[in-house]
């Protein structure tokens, strides 16, 4: 077949298969068999093949025809979606490229070459290449873990099916954002509200509801568009740096950001940064800063990560937004620690784009700093997902001040500053003192229980656990994993807004989580102090959940082996210990996880499978070290599975001591410690 003609029949089967495609879904009336329409697809996808160039904007292989499944299926990240630390001033910049110099030990005179380029403001989206065709897509989800939206990513119409040239890794997974660009969101809207729906709020909450359609075809009409920027698994490196990369991603047939530019010192970054501020408005879709990267890509590779972002990246953000309006009213929030949050009711007003008519005022103490009160004019502002503010009063609205609360306002139990046993300073923030016997901790103890990072149960949301929660249906979690064997009295297949599929849905999806990795089932307990981070750290350390209970439970004093344990581990302070050491120290809290652990089971974290000699090594660093800096030093021991500890004891397995070692030294020579010396850990480590 000649180009033309392949050209002129693909574009005759794009316009059938739509037809049948139609037929099929919308008028359930299927014209042709499934044989005869799987024939089209065949000579479609065969067409494409063998002539890739002519692929369709609206190729049928950009729309799949299999019926929507009802919900998405997972795919976990290969390599984790991370997300990015933010600076909000020049200062912050600075520091961020002083502080990769030190981590790399290089002079601060060292010429060092950054990318920057402007922070889409959509939502990030991995596709996966084999043999360089589109064979999976996915959402960021949790970082871990996103959701299969293979069919609706393959309906938008920039994203290459089939890659061109011929030099990409046989694997190669392109990251970017999926977004959608003003003037589409505006046709978008009014199409919205012509059929009697709601308009989008703004182009990012549209692009996301757009690619988490269930129905392809549904997608497929959505203006979605996506630049690539990053990289996930990949079988080959794509380059040296980071811009040689983003340029190979170009030239295989991806939209990358044309302001994207290498710049040798914080100066010229900044200057960019304000640059793409000027040309915010005009871009024509959102961005809400600048991100820079180091440029060079064995650099970043030294650089590594810290718990869910990249020491060799940030984002600059954009100013927030601001706004006048009035507080209607002060309300107090009881979260599920107890703590209780003011939050302002405002007279709903638009900031950069969306409506708010909640602000947070933090605690008392903020309350007092800016003498708002109810019926005052007040200055707000948003940033980004950051929950709004209130900056000042701009006009005394004449009512009497707000008292503060001494009591729960849910549970009525005395609410208390707690007092730092150590530094005596009294915490700003009051707390309910019923534990989970208030109502409103319980409720977002649960909540937080289910949420996605936690144990991810589809189908379970803030709405249900409550809903579960007034009934006296579920009041601690083992309760939610009962629910299924107590359903004949429940019947919830015959509640409002239930059905037969849905509930046995909700079932599937709790008995999917009968077991669960031991640090989501830390997090979910909702320690304070403890969020993924130092729930990871503790998985990590412990490896076994039993070991893990044991050891805490068994802590005495302040200062015996199973506290000193604890407090080894490297990045956890003192704090998360101490709350940790009392939640599983009270009663009731043993109570709630051991009648969690009858249901479910805690799944051990994986040891180090690293075949290093450090792996599952503790190993403490001490003295001036010459070839690293102590931090890179640090890093370069975990990522080999070692663990880094601060203080030398029986546990310790190797100290590396460098000139002017002191104490640590003499103590672990006391001890019988194997001592190295920086030059001799390098080796050991290589061997
Ligand atoms: S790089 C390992 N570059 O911002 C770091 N991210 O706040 C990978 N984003 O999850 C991210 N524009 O969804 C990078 N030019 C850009 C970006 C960008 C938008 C998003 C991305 C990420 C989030 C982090």
């Amino acid at each position: 077949m000649t180009e033309d003609e392949a050209r002129k029949r693909l574009k005759e089967l794009a316009m059938e298969i739509r037809i049948a495609d139609s037929q099929y879904y919308q008028d359930d009336a299927p014209i042709l068999t499934d044989a005869e329409y799987d024939a089209l697809r065949k000579e479609n996808t065969a067409l494409e093949n063998e002539f890739p160039h002519l692929i369709r904007k609206d190729s049928p292989s950009r729309s799949v025809g299999a019926k929507p499944s009802g919900k998405f299926g997972k795919i976990s990240h290969i390599v984790p979606m991370l997300s990015l630390d933010n600076a909000f001033t020049d200062k912050d910049v600075e520091d961020f490229t002083a502080r990769i110099k030190r981590f790399l030990s290089l002079s601060e005179d060292t010429v060092l070459a950054f990318t920057a380029e402007p922070k889409i403001d959509g939502l990030s989206a991995a596709l996966r290449y084999e043999n360089g065709k589109l064979v999976s897509g996915a959402t960021r989800g949790d970082g871990q873990t996103g959701e299969d939206v293979t069919a609706n990513l393959r309906t938008v119409s920039n994203i290459p099916l089939v890659l061109s040239g011929s030099d990409w890794p046989i694997t190669l997974e392109i990251r970017g954002e999926v977004y959608i660009d003003h003037q589409d969101f505006e046709a978008m809207n009014e199409n919205q509200e012509a059929a009697g729906k709601d308009a989008y709020k703004n182009p990012r909450n549209a692009a996301a509801g757009s690619l988490r359609q269930i129905d392809p075809s549904v997608t497929a009409n959505r203006p979605l568009k996506f630049f690539a920027y990053t990289w996930g698994d990949i079988s080959a490196p794509l380059s040296e740096t980071q811009m040689g990369a983003v340029n190979a991603m170009a030239s295989w047939g991806f939209d990358t950001n044309p302001l994207m530019k290498v710049h040798q010192s914080p100066a010229e970054m900044i200057a960019h940064y304000h640059e793409i501020e000027e040309m915010r408005a005009n871009l024509g879709y959102d961005i809400d800063g600048v991100v820079y990267k180091v440029n060079d890509l064995s650099l970043q590779e030294r650089l590594g990560f810290v718990s869910r972002a990249p020491r060799w990246a940030i984002a600059h953000k954009f100013p927030a937004e601001k706004a006048i309006t009035i507080v209607k009213d002060i309300e107090i929030q009881v979260g599920r620690t107890g703590s209780l949050t003011p939050v302002a009711k405002l007279e709903p007003i638009t900031v950069g784009g969306v409506v708010v008519s909640n602000a947070t005022l933090h605690n008392e103490d903020e309350i007092e700093r800016l003498g708002v009160k109810p019926g005052d004019t007040v200055e707000i502002q948003r940033a980004g997902d950051v929950i709004p503010q209130v900056l000042r009063v701009t006009k005394d609205g004449q009512q009497p001040p707000f008292i503060y609360p001494v009591t729960c306002p849910v549970c009525s139990a005395p609410a208390m500053n707690d007092t730092d046993p150590k530094s005596g300073r009294v915490d700003v923030v009051k707390r309910c003192t019923n534990g989970l016997n208030c109502p409103a901790q319980a409720i977002e103890s649960l909540i937080h229980f289910v949420s996605r990072r936690a144990y991810d149960i589809d189908g379970m949301g803030s709405k249900q656990i409550e809903t579960f929660y007034e009934k006296g249906l579920v009041k601690e979690p083992a309760d939610i994993f009962t629910l299924e064997t107590r359903n004949k009295d429940i019947k919830l297949e015959t509640w409002e807004g239930w059905g037969a599929t849905s509930s046995e849905n909700l079932f599937d999806a709790i008995n999917a989580r009968r077991s669960i990795a031991f640090d989501r089932f830390l997090y979910a307990l909702g320690i304070r102090h403890i969020g993924q981070g130092n729930a990871g750290l503790l998985a990590k350390h412990y490896l076994n959940w039993d070991k893990f209970y044991n050891a805490i439970k068994s802590i005495d004093v302040i200062g015996g082996n199973e506290w000193a344990e604890l407090m080894s581990i490297d990045g956890v302070g003192e704090g998360a210990a101490s709350a940790i050491k009392s939640f599983f120290h009270s009663p009731d809290n043993q109570t709630i996880v051991d009648n969690l652990l009858t249901y479910v089971t805690v799944i051990d974290a994986e040891a180090p499978t690293s075949d290093s000699p450090v792996a599952g090594k503790t190993v403490v660093f001490t003295g001036k070290l010459e070839r690293f800096s102590r931090d890179e030093a640090k890093a370069k021991a975990q990522a080999l599975g070692a663990k880094v500890s601060g203080s030398v004891s029986a546990k310790t397995d190797i100290l590396i001591a460098g000139p002017g070692a002191g104490s640590k030294l003499k103590k672990a020579s006391e001890l019988g410690i194997k001592t190295l010396t920086e030059d001799e850990w390098l080796n050991f480590i290589q061997s």
